[in-house]
């Protein structure tokens, strides 16, 4: 991701506002805000009371509960529901990721220094190399793992015992999952995006730790230009503390926010200066598609990465924008979005075949 803005500095970027991934330095002010327990948790209903059932039985029972595999985008609780896991079952916490295990030995040596009953997270799972995620599976069906000692012809493998654990595997990417991984995790929790009352509690209890006063109307603002997502929401929070502290009494009310917002080109929807250049472009420039992607972000002058990977999903998300096998196609009510009247002839009208994903 190439977009980042920090908590303290530059404030000009307004489109890493938007962006779900957490900014580099993110990580002190979001552990802060992070739930500690599952009752503390906002929204999510479905996981919470499947997880805690998992969790619940897991300490009847005495034993490390199955794995649990969480995936959904960024931004919407997986590392947190993983230290909530690992707190609600006084366990102790290894945290480790997909792209820091490059070997299978660096698994190895992980995953046998693990304590009994210890919770092991690793993050961005997907994007663990072959070897090591083969040793993974042995590890979770097993509790052995076989370190390879020596190449070639002399090499011999030497079982180890690992004492059982529980791995938290968290993926944005469920869809690359191997599937004799996905296969070995006892329950999958599938984040979905948060309703606007959820955000609303969610920017409240942020407000509440960050020692922020802010009116409920402006909670509420501010959580309706979230985009669903808890990160957003307390990075616009900030933001929007920042606007009331220095440009009016500090408190943040609604007429602060919504300028604060305004200044960052944030709109009421959530939708930030590139989704509207995208949807701008697609709908005034190429008669609302279908075009090419690259295209589109020759168009507005950026990568197509961030305009795949930050823009697009959004708004296909609310129905501005539809992936076609073709190119990217505006919808009505992308073109309503801009103030104009849909054409009759639109690309989006023509057949229903064109909205199959590619
Ligand atoms: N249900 C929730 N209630 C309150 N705050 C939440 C909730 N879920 C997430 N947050 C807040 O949102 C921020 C991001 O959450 P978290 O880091 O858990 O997301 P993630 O899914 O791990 O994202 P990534 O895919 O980027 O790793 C945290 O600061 C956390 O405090
Ligand atoms: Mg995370």
């Amino acid at each position: 991701m190439t977009s980042h803005v920090d908590d303290g500095g530059d404030h000009s970027v307004g489109r890493s506002l938007i962006a779900a991934e957490a900014a580099a330095d993110e990580s002190t002010v979001e552990a802060a805000l992070r739930p500690r327990t599952l009752a503390e948790l906002i929204g999510q209903g479905r996981v919470r009371d499947q997880l805690g059932l998992v969790l619940e039985a897991a300490r009847s029972r005495g034993r490390p509960p199955d794995h649990v595999l969480l995936a959904g985008p960024p931004g919407l609780g997986k590392t947190t529901l993983a230290m909530i896991i690992a707190a609600e079952l006084s366990a102790p916490l290894r945290v480790t990721s997909g792209p820091a295990i490059q070997h299978a030995g660096d698994l190895a040596a992980i995953l046998s220094s693990l304590a009994e009953g210890e919770v092991l997270f690793l993050d961005e799972i997907h994007r663990m190399s072959r070897p090591a995620e083969e040793m993974l599976y042995m590890a979770m069906e097993d509790f052995r793992v076989d370190v390879v000692v020596g190449k070639g012809p002399g090499a011999t493998a030497i079982p180890l015992e690992i004492p059982p654990f529980t791995l938290v595997g968290a993926t944005t990417r469920a869809g690359l999952l191997p599937g004799p991984l996905r296969d070995r995790f006892g329950f999958t929790g599938h984040l979905e995006y948060y309703e606007v009352d959820e955000l609303d509690e969610i920017v409240r209890r942020s407000a509440q730790l960050l020692d922020v006063p802010i009116t409920d109307h402006a909670a509420r603002e501010v959580a309706s230009r979230s985009r669903g997502t808890p990160r957003i929401a307390n990075r616009l929070l900030r933001r929007v503390r920042d606007y009331a502290q220095v440009r009016a009494d500090g408190v943040v009310r609604t007429k602060t926010a919504q300028a604060a917002l305004d200044l960052y080109e944030v709109d009421e929807e959530g939708l930030d200066r590139l989704d509207r250049a995208v949807l701008d472009a697609l709908c005034r420039r190429f008669g609302g598609g279908p075009v090419g992607v690259s295209t589109l972000a020759v168009a507005v002058g950026e990568e197509r990465e961030t305009v795949e990977e930050v823009a697009e999903p959004f708004l296909v998300r609310r129905g501005y924008l539809a992936r076609t096998p073709r190119g990217r196609v505006a919808t009505p009510a992308a073109w309503r979005q801009l103030g104009l009247a849909p054409p009759a002839d639109a690309a989006f009208g023509q057949s229903p075949s064109l909205f199959d994903d590619p």
